[in-house]
């Protein structure tokens, strides 16, 4: 019998076949792991989102939703996006394993499987989740660390997820794509991280900052950068982090990048991040209009500091949205 100690990870075995579901699950918990068995495709999906599963092994044809459309439902929640999913299938044909991989399962096995090379895959995805799982907590301390600095100032409650949510809808208006959306769904949280730095007399400070506070708070970019740099997957934030101050006649920081030299996703958030910082309250002034918002934002794109197309952009997504909100309520 395994000891908790030595459980390497926990296995969801789906399959209707008795004989086949039995010998699998003895299989697998004779070798340690955990193993949660089902007999059909919804209970499958069920245990998938309710428990915390390393490995999901799936007939394809089985009563109720296919192994397909199980897959292809594990694969399209974020919560359980990584998690790896091995169909097996009586069919060793090449229909069945495109329709997998579209699917998007991680690998396939076939019927009868053969004792070596489940232990083998099992291994290997289960070793590929704990890296995965590592990842994910690394971002999940970045983001906490994110909402800790935010949450100093009442002024900027609810700043990071706003902007987050509005970046992404401005990205997916101007036709950018998946991972780029994704980039400035991310930045939206980290994209001021590096305030950590910053002492608090001067980030939260009323009034406007002298030339030495003003260097110090400018510092946040470059830090916040530093902090997310040894994440591989925060590569494409890294420079939303370090611009979204530049402005386009290189009178921003850090770097005084000018016009296209600013990547466009950072010039996204910092669209946005105008808009959000003007349209709420803070401590020298209350909340503005849409209207006045987008009045000085427009004049300050004459002056050379915004990118005129996504300031364009960004007026139509809140007319379409307030046009959206009108008709709800009509
Ligand atoms: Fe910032």
């Amino acid at each position: 019998m395994s000891s908790i100690t030595s459980l390497k990870g926990v296995i969801l075995v789906a399959d209707d076949n008795e004989s086949v579901r039995e010998p699998l699950t003895e299989l697998l918990r004779l070798n340690c792991y955990r193993v949660i068995a089902v007999e059909n495709g919804e209970e499958a999906f069920k245990q998938a989102c309710s428990q915390d599963v390393d490995l999901v092994l799936l007939d394809v044809m089985m009563p109720g939703p296919t192994g397909f459309s199980v897959c292809r439902a594990i694969k399209a929640r974020p919560e359980t996006r990584f998690l790896p999913v091995v169909l097996i299938t009586g069919l060793a044909c090449a229909e069945d394993r495109i329709r997998g991989i579209e699917a998007g399962a991680d690998d396939f096995l076939h019927k009868p499987v053969k004792k070596e090379e489940l232990l083998a895959r099992v291994r290997s995805l289960v070793r590929l989740k704990r890296y995965t799982d590592e990842l994910e907590n690394a971002e999940t301390v970045l983001c906490t660390l994110a909402r800790s600095i935010e949450a100093k100032d009442p002024y900027t409650e609810g700043h990071c997820d706003r902007l987050s949510r509005s970046a992404v809808s401005l990205a997916e208006k101007i036709g950018l794509s998946r991972e780029e959306c994704n980039d400035l769904r991310r930045s939206g949280i980290v994209h001021d991280i590096g305030k950590v730095a910053v002492p608090d007399f001067v980030l939260l400070k009323p009034g406007p900052l002298d030339v030495n506070e003003r260097r110090i708070m400018e510092e946040h970019t470059i830090i916040g950068e530093r902090i997310c740099a040894p994440l591989r997957s925060f590569r494409n934030v890294l420079p939303i982090i370090r611009w979204h101050h530049e402005k386009r006649d290189g009178s921003g920081y850090p770097d005084h990048l000018k016009g296209d030299e600013i990547p466009l996703t950072a010039r996204i958030l910092q669209t946005v991040d105008i808009y959000d910082s003007l349209t709420t309250d803070r401590p020298y002034r209350k909340a503005l209009s849409r209207e006045k918002t987008m009045e000085i934002m427009w004049e300050e794109t004459r002056r050379g500091w915004w990118d005129a197309d996504l300031v364009a952009a960004l007026d139509g997504l809140l007319t379409d949205s307030q046009l959206a909100l009108s008709a709800a309520s009509a």
